[in-house]
């Protein structure tokens, strides 16, 4: 009698784990290849949908397979989306929210990829310790991401040098000069460049990590469809179509 049920008790529990086990992702071939770690720079004045749109969709993955957050501030003190000067809150508005760091830039937690928002913050005068950061960091990484004018900052740390990239075309003529040897591309949804992949505007950030989840992880494309579809968002699949505002900003064609 104690085999049957021992027998029986085996199968009701694989059959408990088995719809658990067919939603887990598998690492691709190379081990380890699939990021786990990820951080997000929390510069002064960040723009908040560069940050939670990416989060979204990842914190989606994480359900699918484990994935670490670690969200970096210069000290654990909460970072406001204000801008910094007064000049750039014309109306004393007090419509910033403010996000609280789980580790300081000093702390240098081991990650994967580094998601770079932009916002007020890419002009900001005082960004010495996001630079530094990053300047340090990038070697460590699987992936460097930007959205938006985030583009801006890694120009400004000097990381984005030599590489293909993007950034948002109303901004175009601010964030490009940031970079002068950043081979900047147009038009672009986002740019795929090895380890560097940026985004164009706000919602292109949205594109981008679907297009990196997509790329990077077993069963990737059926969990960016299943995502984007209770997100009720249409992908862009092609990273070219820029949605015709490159044009509208009068942003040359170029690499
Ligand atoms: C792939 O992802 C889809 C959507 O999340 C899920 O329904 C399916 O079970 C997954 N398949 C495997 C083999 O992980
Ligand atoms: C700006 O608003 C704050 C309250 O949010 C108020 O204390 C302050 O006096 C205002 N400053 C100006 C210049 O109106």
């Amino acid at each position: 009698m104690m085999l049957p049920t021992l027998a029986s008790t085996l199968l009701f529990s694989l059959s408990l784990l088995a719809p658990v086990m067919g939603g887990v992702v598998t690492q691709k071939s190379e081990s380890n290849s699939c990021p786990v770690r990820y951080g997000f720079l929390l510069p002064r004045a960040f723009d908040v949908m560069d940050v939670f749109a990416p989060l979204d969709i990842l914190q989606a993955l994480s359900r699918q397979t484990h994935l670490e957050l670690a969200m970096l501030g210069r000290t654990r003190e909460p970072v406001s989306t204000a801008p910094v000067s007064a000049a750039m809150n014309r109306f004393n508005s007090s419509f910033f929210p403010t996000i609280v760091p789980t580790h300081t830039y000093d702390d240098d937690p081991p990650l994967d990829v580094l998601i770079v928002p932009g916002g007020a913050a890419a002009r900001s005068p005082d960004l010495g310790p996001e630079l530094v950061y990053i300047r340090r960091v990038f070697p460590k990484l699987q992936y460097l991401i930007t959205i938006c004018t985030g583009a801006g900052i890694a120009a400004q740390s000097g990381v984005l040098d030599g590489h293909r990239a993007t950034t948002n075309k109303a901004a175009w003529s601010t964030i490009t000069p940031m970079g002068p040897n950043v081979k900047w591309v147009s038009p672009a949804r986002w740019v795929e460049d090895g380890k560097v992949w940026t985004s164009s505007g706000v919602t292109a950030g949205l594109d981008l990590t679907f297009a990196f989840v997509r790329a990077k992880y077993e069963n990737g494309t059926a969990i960016a469809e299943a995502v984007a579809g209770t997100m009720e968002h249409v992908m862009d699949m092609d990273w070219r179509d820029d949605k015709g505002f490159g044009a509208k900003y009068h942003v040359p064609v170029q690499n």
